[in-house]
């Protein structure tokens, strides 16, 4: 089977095109691609869709200073260190407009739009390839190296495609760099599924509580894949004064509509339900992944222990490629990530999203029937 991944910075989610590809019709398509989180909502979720409607001939206020407060109130920061946009990822290009020409180190496989946005912004990418054999783990002292003649290094924890989270120590230690006057990004888009937002101000693995006492530290947060917002699209920047005003000059403005506007400020309030449905989202989801792991292991699949709501998967022992697995999975109606976009063309590595019990044992059974 050829590769039929659609382009080299693809993304999960693209039901469009598994449809065509597949010749299977997108409302019958199930998704393990794009990493959502696809528990129902609480009924105040729903209320606050139509109540903030009510606002829809309004332009939103463009300072967004009530979400902003609601943020920094949750998380122990304060107003003028938190950026709100359409999604992390308007947030992430601001940061590199801000900054033009930077030269980064990107620890390889990670999410495709780091080089994407260095590029567009004519800065240059400079590679830490992590390897399986060594679990995904940095190796400090390459990093190290290439820090010399970098002007910083952007760092999904967890990560993405890997689901491996930066331990507490390297976090610490990369700060250490940031006193040293480099740039440090940290894109925690997953963190939401390891520790609760209300931890913030006394998180080690985070590192919101250091983006905002210093210069040089920029923290992206998404609230698209946690609280199941994609296509509303919801995304949070925390850095030091000058550096979140540089990055807000780079917007455009009224880019979060008044819809995410009124959902961020109830998803970030301190609400003991909302805070529940987020404490059990996230047991769910843990122990999902966990039985999906162990049902993948017995199939004699190599699947990556993950923080993430995603297991990286090497069908190699299967003796596929990802494509073909993914072809073969697309045909039974179930869309998994090819990650050849993140490992290069034949590449056997496929990225799962962590679904409802029911969806999962669907994907074990279909696998049961490719690999026999
Ligand atoms: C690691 C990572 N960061 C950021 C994003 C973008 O998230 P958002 O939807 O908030 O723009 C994605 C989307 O897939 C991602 O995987």
């Amino acid at each position: 089977m050829a590769n039929v991944t659609p382009d080299p910075i693809a993304h999960g989610g693209n039901i469009r095109w598994a449809a065509k590809t597949f010749g299977i019709p997108d409302d019958k398509l199930l998704d393990f691609s794009a990493n959502i989180n696809r528990t129902p909502w609480p009924r105040r979720f729903e209320q606050v869709l139509s109540t903030s409607l009510f606002n829809r001939q309004d332009y939103p206020d463009p300072e967004y200073e009530a979400l902003r407060e609601t943020v920094a109130a949750q998380t122990g920061t304060c107003c003028s260190c938190v950026s709100v946009g359409n999604g992390s990822i308007e947030l992430l290009y601001a940061l590199f407009r801000s900054r033009p020409r930077l030269r980064m180190v990107l620890l390889e496989p990670t999410f495709g739009e780091y080089r994407r946005a260095l590029e567009m912004t004519s800065g240059q990418a400079i590679v830490h390839r992590l390897t399986a054999s060594s679990q995904w783990r940095l190796d400090r002292s390459t990093v190290n190296g290439l820090l010399q003649d970098a002007d910083g290094i952007i760092v999904c924890t967890p990560n993405n495609p890997t689901g491996r989270l930066l331990d507490a120590d390297s976090v610490q230690w990369l700060l250490s760099h940031a006193e040293r006057g480099k740039l440090i990004v940290f894109d925690e888009a997953f963190m939401d599924y390891v520790e609760d937002v209300g931890a913030v101000s006394s998180s080690s693995r985070s590192a919101i509580i250091h983006a905002v006492s210093g210069e040089n530290v920029f923290v992206l947060r998404s609230l698209t894949k946690f609280f199941g917002m994609a296509g509303l699209r919801l995304g949070l920047g925390f850095g030091g004064r000058k550096l979140t005003a540089s990055v807000r000059r780079q917007q455009e403005p009224w880019t979060v509509n008044c819809v995410a506007e009124g959902l961020g400020r109830v998803l970030y309030s301190p609400d003991p339900s909302i805070e529940a449905w987020r404490e059990d989202c996230r047991r769910a989801m843990m122990e999902e992944r966990e039985q999906l792991r162990t049902s993948m292991l017995q199939l004699g699949l190599d699947v990556f222990p993950s923080d993430a709501s995603f297991l990286l998967v090497d069908v190699r022992s299967w003796g596929m490629s990802a494509a073909d697995l993914q072809y073969k999975l697309g045909r039974r109606g179930l869309l998994v990530r090819d990650c050849s976009s993140f490992f290069g063309e034949n590449a056997t590595y496929v990225r799962i999203a962590v679904r409802s019990s029911a969806d999962n044992s669907r994907l074990i059974a279909a696998l049961k029937e490719v690999c026999s």
